[in-house]
Protein backbone atom coordinates (compact mmCIF):
# COMPACT_ATOMS: atom_id res chain seq x y z
CA UNK A 1 0.00 0.00 0.00
CA UNK A 2 0.89 3.82 -1.00
CA UNK A 3 0.22 6.98 1.02
CA UNK A 4 1.21 10.41 0.41
CA UNK A 5 1.70 12.56 3.50
CA UNK A 6 2.20 16.04 2.83
CA UNK A 7 4.71 15.00 0.28
CA UNK A 8 6.06 12.33 2.62
CA UNK A 9 5.90 8.72 0.24
CA UNK A 10 5.30 6.13 2.94
CA UNK A 11 4.96 2.14 1.77
CA UNK A 12 3.41 -0.22 3.99
CA UNK A 13 4.37 -3.74 3.51
CA UNK A 14 3.16 -6.87 4.94
CA UNK A 15 6.49 -8.07 6.02
CA UNK A 16 10.13 -7.40 6.79
CA UNK A 17 10.90 -8.99 3.62
CA UNK A 18 8.70 -6.83 1.80
CA UNK A 19 10.19 -4.40 3.48
CA UNK A 20 13.62 -5.14 2.97
CA UNK A 21 12.98 -5.70 -1.07
CA UNK A 22 11.62 -2.42 -1.43
CA UNK A 23 14.17 -0.49 -0.05
CA UNK A 24 16.61 -2.51 -1.58
CA UNK A 25 14.81 -1.60 -5.10
CA UNK A 26 15.20 1.92 -4.15
CA UNK A 27 18.95 2.12 -3.48
CA UNK A 28 19.43 0.03 -6.86
CA UNK A 29 17.44 2.28 -8.91
CA UNK A 30 19.43 5.12 -7.67
CA UNK A 31 22.78 3.30 -7.86
CA UNK A 32 21.44 2.76 -11.48
CA UNK A 33 20.45 6.32 -12.78
CA UNK A 34 23.53 7.76 -11.24
CA UNK A 35 26.47 5.76 -11.44
CA UNK A 36 28.82 7.28 -9.30
CA UNK A 37 26.22 7.87 -6.03
CA UNK A 38 26.84 9.25 -2.88
CA UNK A 39 25.20 7.14 -0.42
CA UNK A 40 24.57 7.52 2.93
CA UNK A 41 24.07 4.44 4.84
CA UNK A 42 22.78 3.35 8.26
CA UNK A 43 23.28 0.29 10.79
CA UNK A 44 21.06 -1.34 13.18
CA UNK A 45 19.21 -4.41 12.75
CA UNK A 46 16.65 -2.67 9.86
CA UNK A 47 18.57 -2.33 7.43
CA UNK A 48 20.23 -5.75 7.32
CA UNK A 49 18.02 -7.36 4.87
CA UNK A 50 18.10 -4.41 2.63
CA UNK A 51 22.11 -4.97 2.24
CA UNK A 52 21.59 -9.06 1.94
CA UNK A 53 19.19 -8.07 -0.98
CA UNK A 54 21.66 -5.41 -2.63
CA UNK A 55 24.60 -7.80 -2.50
CA UNK A 56 22.17 -10.41 -4.40
CA UNK A 57 21.52 -7.80 -6.70
CA UNK A 58 25.57 -7.36 -7.14
CA UNK A 59 26.34 -10.58 -7.84
CA UNK A 60 23.88 -10.76 -10.44
CA UNK A 61 25.15 -7.97 -12.08
CA UNK A 62 22.30 -5.99 -11.83
CA UNK A 63 24.31 -3.06 -9.85
CA UNK A 64 27.61 -2.23 -9.35
CA UNK A 65 29.28 -0.32 -6.60
CA UNK A 66 32.91 0.69 -8.44
CA UNK A 67 31.99 4.25 -8.41
CA UNK A 68 29.60 4.43 -5.77
CA UNK A 69 30.73 6.67 -2.21
CA UNK A 70 29.54 5.54 0.77
CA UNK A 71 29.08 8.21 4.13
CA UNK A 72 28.18 5.92 7.29
CA UNK A 73 25.63 8.05 9.09
CA UNK A 74 27.66 6.61 12.76
CA UNK A 75 30.14 4.83 14.79
CA UNK A 76 30.23 4.31 18.41
CA UNK A 77 33.50 6.21 20.22
CA UNK A 78 36.62 4.59 20.87
CA UNK A 79 35.30 1.39 19.45
CA UNK A 80 37.80 -0.11 17.17
CA UNK A 81 37.00 -0.78 13.47
CA UNK A 82 37.81 -4.83 14.35
CA UNK A 83 35.38 -4.79 17.36
CA UNK A 84 32.39 -6.82 15.75
CA UNK A 85 30.05 -4.54 17.28
CA UNK A 86 31.67 -1.44 15.42
CA UNK A 87 29.30 0.05 12.55
CA UNK A 88 33.22 -0.39 10.41
CA UNK A 89 32.55 -3.96 11.55
CA UNK A 90 29.14 -4.53 10.79
CA UNK A 91 29.29 -2.58 7.47
CA UNK A 92 31.86 -4.74 6.28
CA UNK A 93 30.22 -7.88 7.34
CA UNK A 94 26.65 -7.00 5.33
CA UNK A 95 28.10 -4.79 2.72
CA UNK A 96 31.14 -3.63 1.78
CA UNK A 97 32.98 -6.60 1.70
CA UNK A 98 30.71 -8.38 -0.68
CA UNK A 99 30.67 -5.35 -3.53
CA UNK A 100 33.24 -3.87 -5.32
CA UNK A 101 33.21 -0.70 -3.80
CA UNK A 102 36.36 1.07 -3.52
CA UNK A 103 38.00 1.34 -0.04
CA UNK A 104 38.71 4.61 -0.68
CA UNK A 105 34.80 5.66 -1.20
CA UNK A 106 34.14 4.55 1.89
CA UNK A 107 33.75 7.04 4.91
CA UNK A 108 32.74 5.76 8.38
CA UNK A 109 33.64 8.77 11.21
CA UNK A 110 36.30 7.25 13.06
CA UNK A 111 35.64 6.76 16.71
CA UNK A 112 39.86 6.24 17.65
CA UNK A 113 40.76 9.93 17.68
CA UNK A 114 42.00 12.42 20.34
CA UNK A 115 40.96 14.78 18.07
CA UNK A 116 36.94 14.67 17.88
CA UNK A 117 36.56 18.21 16.34
CA UNK A 118 39.36 17.54 13.74
CA UNK A 119 37.28 14.43 12.97
CA UNK A 120 34.09 15.89 12.95
CA UNK A 121 35.27 18.91 10.82
CA UNK A 122 36.76 16.88 8.28
CA UNK A 123 33.70 14.62 7.71
CA UNK A 124 31.45 17.66 7.19
CA UNK A 125 34.23 18.62 4.55
CA UNK A 126 34.15 15.51 2.92
CA UNK A 127 30.37 14.72 2.57
CA UNK A 128 30.03 18.65 1.40
CA UNK A 129 33.41 17.95 -0.93
CA UNK A 130 31.15 15.17 -2.83
CA UNK A 131 28.25 17.79 -3.09
CA UNK A 132 26.71 16.00 -0.84
CA UNK A 133 24.30 12.83 -0.79
CA UNK A 134 22.09 11.73 -3.12
CA UNK A 135 20.39 9.11 -0.87
CA UNK A 136 20.70 9.06 2.60
CA UNK A 137 19.25 5.60 4.63
CA UNK A 138 17.83 6.11 7.98
CA UNK A 139 16.44 3.92 10.29
CA UNK A 140 15.06 5.17 13.34
CA UNK A 141 14.99 4.81 17.11
CA UNK A 142 12.56 4.20 19.30
CA UNK A 143 13.08 7.68 21.30
CA UNK A 144 13.31 9.37 17.49
CA UNK A 145 16.54 8.96 17.48
CA UNK A 146 18.05 9.48 13.65
CA UNK A 147 21.56 8.72 13.45
CA UNK A 148 22.63 9.27 16.51
CA UNK A 149 21.13 12.59 17.21
CA UNK A 150 19.50 11.96 20.27
CA UNK A 151 16.21 14.39 21.40
CA UNK A 152 17.86 17.24 22.62
CA UNK A 153 16.91 21.20 23.20
CA UNK A 154 18.16 21.98 19.47
CA UNK A 155 19.58 19.97 16.82
CA UNK A 156 22.81 19.67 16.02
CA UNK A 157 23.66 21.02 12.56
CA UNK A 158 27.59 19.03 11.85
CA UNK A 159 28.92 15.91 12.77
CA UNK A 160 29.35 15.70 16.42
CA UNK A 161 30.08 13.55 19.50
CA UNK A 162 27.06 12.51 20.98
CA UNK A 163 26.19 11.39 24.88
CA UNK A 164 23.75 8.29 24.19
CA UNK A 165 20.35 8.37 25.83
CA UNK A 166 19.52 5.17 28.34
CA UNK A 167 17.09 4.05 26.30
CA UNK A 168 19.29 4.03 23.35
CA UNK A 169 21.95 2.33 25.36
CA UNK A 170 19.08 -0.18 26.92
CA UNK A 171 17.74 -0.74 23.21
CA UNK A 172 21.53 -1.17 21.97
CA UNK A 173 22.75 -3.72 24.84
CA UNK A 174 21.10 -6.52 22.71
CA UNK A 175 24.19 -6.18 20.86
CA UNK A 176 26.38 -6.50 23.05
CA UNK A 177 27.62 -9.33 25.57
CA UNK A 178 26.51 -6.58 28.60
CA UNK A 179 25.19 -3.63 28.84
CA UNK A 180 28.30 -2.49 30.51
CA UNK A 181 29.90 -2.79 27.17
CA UNK A 182 28.07 -0.57 25.37
CA UNK A 183 29.65 2.63 24.61
CA UNK A 184 28.00 5.99 26.18
CA UNK A 185 29.44 7.69 23.37
CA UNK A 186 28.93 7.88 19.56
CA UNK A 187 30.31 10.38 16.57
CA UNK A 188 27.25 11.12 14.26
CA UNK A 189 26.02 13.11 11.27
CA UNK A 190 23.79 16.08 12.77
CA UNK A 191 20.77 17.32 11.08
CA UNK A 192 22.71 19.44 8.34
CA UNK A 193 24.04 16.82 6.25
CA UNK A 194 21.00 14.41 6.81
CA UNK A 195 18.47 17.43 5.60
CA UNK A 196 21.54 18.17 3.24
CA UNK A 197 20.70 14.64 1.18
CA UNK A 198 18.80 14.93 -1.95
CA UNK A 199 16.88 12.10 -1.05
CA UNK A 200 16.11 10.19 2.31
CA UNK A 201 15.00 6.74 2.80
CA UNK A 202 13.59 5.78 5.94
CA UNK A 203 13.02 2.20 7.54
CA UNK A 204 11.41 0.80 10.15
CA UNK A 205 9.86 -2.81 11.26
CA UNK A 206 8.11 -4.16 14.24
CA UNK A 207 5.64 -2.35 16.58
CA UNK A 208 7.76 -1.05 18.82
CA UNK A 209 8.44 1.96 16.04
CA UNK A 210 4.64 2.67 16.02
CA UNK A 211 4.57 4.93 18.62
CA UNK A 212 7.68 7.15 17.55
CA UNK A 213 6.63 6.86 14.13
CA UNK A 214 3.35 8.05 14.54
CA UNK A 215 4.80 11.15 16.77
CA UNK A 216 7.78 12.02 14.30
CA UNK A 217 4.63 12.71 11.55
CA UNK A 218 1.96 14.08 13.30
CA UNK A 219 3.69 15.79 16.16
CA UNK A 220 4.97 19.54 15.54
CA UNK A 221 9.29 19.63 14.12
CA UNK A 222 11.17 19.67 17.58
CA UNK A 223 14.26 18.78 18.46
CA UNK A 224 13.07 16.52 21.34
CA UNK A 225 11.43 13.86 18.26
CA UNK A 226 15.13 14.46 16.00
CA UNK A 227 13.18 12.50 13.17
CA UNK A 228 10.47 15.08 13.08
CA UNK A 229 12.40 17.47 10.97
CA UNK A 230 11.81 14.77 8.28
CA UNK A 231 8.50 16.54 7.65
CA UNK A 232 10.58 19.71 6.01
CA UNK A 233 12.62 18.05 3.75
CA UNK A 234 11.30 17.93 0.11
CA UNK A 235 12.06 13.79 -1.04
CA UNK A 236 11.33 11.30 1.76
CA UNK A 237 10.26 8.13 1.04
CA UNK A 238 9.51 6.45 4.35
CA UNK A 239 8.57 2.08 4.10
CA UNK A 240 7.71 0.31 6.85
CA UNK A 241 5.36 -2.93 7.96
CA UNK A 242 1.50 -2.82 9.32
CA UNK A 243 2.74 -3.48 12.55
CA UNK A 244 4.85 0.12 12.48
CA UNK A 245 1.82 1.53 10.59
CA UNK A 246 -0.63 0.93 13.23
CA UNK A 247 -0.91 4.31 14.43
CA UNK A 248 -0.80 6.06 11.38
CA UNK A 249 -2.54 4.05 8.58
CA UNK A 250 -6.10 5.33 9.84
CA UNK A 251 -4.74 8.83 9.29
CA UNK A 252 -2.63 8.84 6.07
C1 LIG B 1 20.94 2.71 16.23
C2 LIG B 1 21.62 3.50 15.09
C3 LIG B 1 20.62 4.10 14.16
C4 LIG B 1 19.52 3.08 13.90
C5 LIG B 1 18.72 2.89 15.15
C6 LIG B 1 17.64 1.83 15.05
O1 LIG B 1 21.29 3.13 17.48
N1 LIG B 1 22.55 4.50 15.49
O2 LIG B 1 21.26 4.51 12.96
O3 LIG B 1 18.66 3.53 12.90
O4 LIG B 1 19.52 2.71 16.28
O5 LIG B 1 18.15 0.54 15.13
P1 LIG B 1 17.34 -0.75 14.74
O6 LIG B 1 17.23 -0.75 13.25
O7 LIG B 1 18.19 -1.89 15.23
O8 LIG B 1 16.03 -0.65 15.41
Amino acid sequence: MKFNYQGIQIFVKDSYEAISEKSAQIVAAQIILKENSVLGLATGSTPIGMYERLVKMYEEGKIDFSEITCFNLDEYYKLKPENEQSYSYYMDKYLFSKVNILSENIYIPSGITDDIEGVCRKYDEEIVNHGNIDLQVLGIGNNGHIGFNEPDIRFEAGTHLVQLDEETIKANARFFDSIDLVPRQAISMGIRNIMHSKKILLLANGENKAKILEKMLFEDVTPNIPASILQLHNDVTIVIDELAAKYIKHRL
